[in-house]
């Protein structure tokens, strides 16, 4: 279940204007309430995928319902949400999702390797995500060098 919830998780971008995407998230957002409109249009489609794949019932609803809040809610439904939403937040700690992030918000890399390392253990939900996410930042900050 976690593995097409992660697959699928943003995939209600495509219902949003991709020259309107860069306006909903980041340092400073003018259009924040887009961010939720891709968790709502995403759970919907990603019902519809998994529905024309006989996905089982049961796990198309708590994909729905983990999709539905994956950025907006902070407290997790369930063990497999904890899951995605650490996996989401690692792709900002490797080496592609930091330079897609310094990249499309002109942030000084220096500076974005100190918030992103500050953040890890309140941030995170599972200790193993804390563990891979202070694994990455060395790697980063051996990178930098
Ligand atoms: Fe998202």
């Amino acid at each position: 279940m976690v593995i097409p919830a992660i697959i699928l998780h943003d995939v209600g971008w495509n219902a949003i204007p991709e020259h309107l995407h860069l306006t909903a998230f980041g340092p400073n957002p003018s259009n924040p309430k887009l961010a939720r409109v891709h968790e709502l249009e995403g759970a919907k489609i990603a019902r519809a995928i998994l529905g024309k794949m006989q996905y089982p019932p049961e796990k198309i609803d708590e994909i729905f319902r983990i999709i539905q809040g994956h950025d907006s809610r902070k407290r997790p439904i369930s063990a497999s949400d904890r899951i995605v939403k650490d996996g989401d937040k690692l792709t900002r700690y490797s080496r592609k999702g930091m330079a897609i992030d310094l990249g499309r918000f002109h942030i000084p890399r220096r500076e974005h390797l100190v918030f992103l390392e500050a953040i890890i253990d309140h941030w995170f939900l599972t200790p193993t995500a804390k563990r891979i996410a202070k694994r990455e930042i060395l790697l980063r900050k051996k990178e930098s060098k």
